[in-house]
């Protein structure tokens, strides 16, 4: 009976020790090693702070709006802001762009949704990209011309677009008319055919177009990095800043030592294991002590006994 109890203890002592303090250094050393690794989605790789989506947790991004969806069948890296969706054709950490194609909106069905592409005011427009404004339900028969387009859902109805001007809205009037206009951003150099029809303009639009994503922290995260952390967000409060250093995360920058150890279990952890370890021993030595002491003449006596 003493050794099941002795034995017990020891295990649960030794569990303790060693694996409360392990699976506290893991936990720590998880954000930093989770949020170090390059993420790829759909065809877009390379991908680090401030997106997340998929296996890169959000503590690993500066704001839960910039989550990508990686759709496996068609390889698709999807980015969804409001009730816009987007497909991300690419993302340039260096100059902080990423390319977006909209996706959830059909041009020539004039009886869809077809809403301006508004983006939050992390993001920003770039001098390459600019506005083509699609017309629809207009004063009958009212055109520039060339580029409109019938409706594929009602063909007695049509639409057109044309890059304007405050000129060209001074001049035609009738334009206040139109009972729905949009905006497309595309990029500035693709120049619309101009008697390409719905054609022109969808693939002017599938070009897509490209945005600055400005991320506030960005001046904390460079302090962040130089320190050798990972930027990231607080798991907590989403919206608050966290490094992501090897022994933990905090507000700012990793401390000065974290800094030298590249090593996932840093210093304290060390030390967690290293008195565990220690303390292990002792107690095993102290038990198989016990053991020759104790029990072992009593396993005799008890077998002498039966026999
Ligand atoms: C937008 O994307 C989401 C998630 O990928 C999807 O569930 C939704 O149907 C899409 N909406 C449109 C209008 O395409
Ligand atoms: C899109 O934006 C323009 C300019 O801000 C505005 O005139 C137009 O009404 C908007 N269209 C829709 C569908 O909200
Ligand atoms: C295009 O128009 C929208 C309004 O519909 C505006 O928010 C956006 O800044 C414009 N884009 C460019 C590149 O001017
Ligand atoms: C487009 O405009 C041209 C010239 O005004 C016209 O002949 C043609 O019928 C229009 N097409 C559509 C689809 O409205």
């Amino acid at each position: 009976m003493d050794h099941h109890v002795l034995s017990l203890l020891t295990i649960s002592i030794f569990f303790f020790l060693t694996t409360s303090p392990l699976s506290h250094c893991q936990e720590e050393g998880t954000k930093f090693s989770l949020c170090s690794r390059p993420y790829t989605c759909g065809k877009v790789s390379n991908i680090y702070y401030p997106f997340w989506g998929q296996n890169r947790p959000s503590y690993c991004a500066s704001t839960v709006q910039l989550k990508l969806n990686c759709e496996e069948p068609n390889q698709q890296t999807n980015f969804q802001l409001d009730s816009q969706n987007f497909t991300v054709l690419k993302i340039d950490a260096l100059y902080e762009t990423m390319r977006l194609v909209r996706t959830d909106i059909v041009y020539d069905d004039c009886s869809s949704d077809l809403t301006n592409t508004s983006l939050s005011s992390i993001f920003k427009f770039p001098e390459t990209v600019h506005n083509v404004t699609v017309f629809y339900g207009c004063p009958s028969g009212f055109s520039f011309g060339e580029r409109n387009f019938t409706c594929k859902n009602d063909r007695t109805q049509f639409g057109f677009y044309a890059e304007m001007t405050d000129e060209l809205s001074a001049e035609f009037p009738e334009l206040e008319q139109c009972e729905l206009r949009i905006h497309v951003p595309i990029f500035r150099e693709f120049s619309l055919v101009s008697d390409g029809g719905i054609d022109s303009l969808k693939e002017a639009a599938s070009r897509g177009f490209d945005v600055y994503y400005s991320v506030t922290d960005g001046k904390k995260c460079r302090t962040c990095e130089e320190s050798k952390g990972f930027c990231g967000s607080m798991e907590i409060s989403k919206n608050q800043f966290a490094c992501h250093c090897s022994d933990g995360s905090e507000d700012l920058e990793c401390y000065a030592y974290s800094a030298n150890h590249s090593s996932m279990f840093s210093y304290p952890c060390y030390i967690f294991v290293y008195i565990s370890l220690v303390s292990y021993s002792i107690v095993r030595a102290w038990f198989s002590d016990y053991l020759k002491r104790v029990v072992r003449p009593k396993t005799w006596n008890t077998k002498h006994k039966f026999t």
